[in-house]
C-alpha cells in the first residue's frame, strides 16, 4: 500500500457543470446568491488561511484549543481506524487528533481544493510513518462515495462548516453522512456557536479587510473560470447578523448600477445600485439544536466539549 493517494471522485468536467448551474441558478434568482463553496480555488483557500490567523476570527483557534484538550478522549470513546475528515482543507488542527488516535490505519481527507489535498497529505505521511493517506478530491455536499476502509470509522466534519448550509441542506446532509457510517461508528462534528453581535460581525468583517477580498475572490473566480467581467472593486463586503436565524451572512453589495456578463452562460446580469448577493450563510449552533439535528438523521449525540470561553463547539455523536 502506497502512503498518499490521490482519488479524484470529481471529474474536472463536472466541477465546471456544476459552477455553470451554480451561478446561472444563484445569479438569476431573487434575491441573487451563489454558493460558498466557491470561494476556495488556491487563492481562495490562501485567502481563508489568512483568516484563520486573524485576531477577529476566533473559530479556528478555539476548536483547536479543544482539540488539544480532548483528543485524548476523543480517541478514548472511539479508536477509529479509519479517519475520514470532509472539508480537510490544510488538515492542520486534525493532527492532534492524528496523534492521539492511536489504533488508526488510514486518514482520509476529502476536499474540492486538490492543491489543498496534495500539499497537506505529502505533509503528513511525512509527519505520521506508518499511516496512509487516502485523498479524495470531492464536494461532499454532492453525495460521496468512500474507499473500503476498516472501521470503526470516525467522520469528522470540523470549522463549522456545517454552518455554510442552510437547514434543510443540513439535515439531508446529516442523513448521508450517518448512510456512511455502521451502527458504533461516530461523527466529529465542529459548529460554532451563538454569541454577541458584537463578537461575530467583526469575525466576517476583519479591520485588516482580508474577509473582504476572500469574498470578492468568488467574482474572480467566476471570471476565470465563466469568462465573466465582474470588477471586485464595484462591490462592497457586507456581513451581518440574523438574530431570526442565528446566522451571519456574507453579501456583495453593487455600489452602482451595471451589466455583468457572464459569456460562457451567454447571460448578462443587472445590478441596481445597492443591490446585493448573497455568498454565504455561517449558522451559529446551541446545544439542544445540534443534538436535535443529529438526532433527526440518526445519530446520537454522546460528548459535547466547548473551548473554555463557550465560542466553540465539538460534539461526538454514534451512529444508532
Ligand atoms: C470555513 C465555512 C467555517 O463560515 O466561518 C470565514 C468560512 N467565511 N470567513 C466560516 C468563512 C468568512 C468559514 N468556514
Amino acid at each position: 500500500m502506497t502512503p498518499f493517494q490521490l482519488t479524484r471522485t470529481l471529474a474536472e468536467d463536472a466541477m465546471d457543470a456544476a459552477l455553470r448551474a451554480d451561478v446561472r441558478r444563484g445569479l438569476t434568482a431573487h434575491p441573487k446568491t451563489l454558493p460558498p463553496k466557491w470561494f476556495y480555488d488556491a487563492h481562495g483557500s490562501d485567502l481563508f488561511e489568512q483568516i484563520t490567523e486573524l485576531p477577529e476570527y476566533y473559530p479556528t483557534r478555539a476548536e483547536r484549543e479543544i482539540l488539544l484538550a480532548r483528543s485524548g478522549e476523543i480517541a478514548a470513546a472511539l479508536p477509529a481506524r479509519t479517519l475520514i475528515e470532509l472539508g480537510s482543507g490544510s488538515s492542520d488542527k486534525t493532527r492532534h487528533l492524528l496523534g492521539a488516535l492511536t489504533s488508526l490505519e488510514t486518514y482520509v481527507p476529502v476536499d474540492v481544493s486538490e492543491s489543498a489535498l496534495t500539499q497537506a497529505g505529502k505533509a503528513l505521511v511525512a509527519d505520521f510513518p506508518g499511516l496512509s493517506v487516502h485523498a479524495l478530491i470531492a464536494d461532499f455536499t454532492a453525495g460521496l462515495s468512500l474507499p473500503a476502509t476498516p472501521g470503526p470509522r470516525l467522520l469528522a466534519f470540523l470549522g463549522g462548516t456545517i454552518g455554510n448550509l442552510l437547514p434543510a441542506e443540513r439535515a439531508e446532509f446529516l442523513t448521508a453522512v450517518r448512510a456512511l457510517l455502521s451502527p458504533g461508528d461516530a461523527l466529529l462534528l465542529g459548529t460554532d456557536l451563538v454569541k454577541d453581535e458584537r463578537v461575530l460581525v467583526p469575525a466576517y468583517d476583519d479591520a485588516a479587510g482580508v474577509t473582504a477580498r476572500f469574498n470578492k475572490n468568488v467574482l474572480t473566480v467566476v471570471n476565470r473560470e465563466l469568462g465573466a467581467d465582474f470588477d471586485p472593486a464595484a462591490f462592497d463586503h457586507v456581513a451581518l447578523w440574523d438574530a431570526e436565524q442565528e446566522w451571519i451572512e456574507m453579501r456583495l453589495r453593487s455600489r452602482v448600477e451595471q451589466t455583468v456578463k457572464i459569456p460562457a452562460l451567454d447571460l448578462a446580469v443587472d445590478f441596481a445600485p445597492g443591490e446585493e448577493l448573497r455568498t454565504e450563510v455561517s449558522a451559529k449552533f446551541r446545544e439542544d439544536g445540534v443534538r436535535a439535528e443529529l438526532a433527526a438523521a440518526g445519530l446520537e449525540l454522546s460528548h459535547w466539549w466547548t473551548d473554555p470561553r463557550g465560542r466553540f463547539a465539538l460534539s461526538l455523536s454514534t451512529a444508532r
